[in-house]
């Protein structure tokens, strides 16, 4: 049985070859959650540091569907991980309740898909509120 408390890598099927290219599709049975919300970032500067939140409820998968994201996660038990997402059909799935921080490649294209809608109470933005949750 999976452990949905922990972030893990999701691989996606890739679907093609290299003189027709690839299709990589998303299948709720292969979801951890039902998605509710999904949304898209790009164009973010390399010197920009994206995240630095948790979530109390949402679980999130996210993808560089172009360029490179370097993650890290820390959990309230101190585990820490680092995560490097640069192929397309590679997903990194982040659990509830774990701070995150995001770095992109200048060309990075990350899709989100999200287990709910956008809800501001739902985050922890402050990190030492986060570790308070312990
Ligand atoms: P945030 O989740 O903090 O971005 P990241 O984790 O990539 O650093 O969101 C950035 C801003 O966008 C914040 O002001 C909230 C807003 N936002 C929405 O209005 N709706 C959404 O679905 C999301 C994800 C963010």
């Amino acid at each position: 049985m999976k452990d949905y408390s922990r972030p893990f890598l999701l691989e996606f099927p890739k679907v093609g070859n290299p003189s027709l290219g690839f299709i990589s599709i998303a299948e709720k049975e292969d979801l951890p959650f039902v998605p509710k919300r999904i949304y898209w970032t790009y164009y973010t500067p390399e010197d920009v540091e994206r995240g630095g939140h948790s979530h109390f409820d949402l679980q999130q998968i996210l993808l560089a569907v172009a360029g490179k994201i370097e993650v890290t996660t820390e959990l309230l038990n101190g585990e820490k991980l680092h995560f490097v997402l640069d192929r397309p059909n590679m997903g990194l799935f982040i659990p509830k309740m774990c701070w995150r921080t995001m770095k992109y490649t200048h060309n990075a294209v990350q899709i989100c898909i999200a287990s709910n809608e956008y809800d501001e109470k739902d985050y922890i933005r402050d990190y030492q509120i986060f570790l308070g949750e312990k």
